[in-house]
C-alpha cells in the first residue's frame, strides 16, 4: 500500500473533481459521510467515465454514475471502483495498492 496526497481539503469546492495519481485518472467525490476516490474506468466494459453536468456517465452505452457515491443509476449493483480517503491535518490522504490503480 502507497499513501498519496490529493491536496489541501480547503482547496476542494466542487465535485466530482478530476485528479490523478501516478498518471492514473480518478474522480474524487464527496458525499454527507466521507470523500471517495473513484476509478475513471466504467464497470462495464472499461470505456472512460465522463462528467456531464455535474453527474458522471459513460458515454458507449450510456450507463451514469451517481455523482457523490459511485453508484450506477440504471444497475444499482454495479459502481465505480471506490477508495476511502482519509483527512489527516487538512489534507486528503488515500492509500492504494500498486495494482488497485484506476
Ligand atoms: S462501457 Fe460503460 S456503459 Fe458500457
Amino acid at each position: 500500500m502507497n499513501e498519496y496526497k490529493l491536496g489541501k481539503e480547503k482547496d476542494f469546492d466542487h465535485f466530482p473533481v478530476p485528479v490523478e495519481i501516478e498518471s492514473q485518472p480518478y474522480y474524487l467525490l464527496k458525499n454527507e459521510f466521507a470523500y471517495l476516490l473513484a476509478s475513471r474506468i466504467c464497470p462495464h466494459m472499461g470505456y472512460p467515465v465522463e462528467t456531464e453536468e455535474g453527474g458522471l456517465v459513460c458515454f458507449l452505452h450510456g450507463w451514469t454514475f451517481d455523482e457523490r457515491t459511485g453508484i450506477c443509476k440504471e444497475i444499482s449493483h454495479e459502481r465505480l471502483t471506490t477508495h476511502p480517503v482519509f483527512v489527516r491535518n487538512g489534507e486528503l490522504i488515500v492509500w492504494l495498492k500498486t495494482d488497485e490503480k484506476s
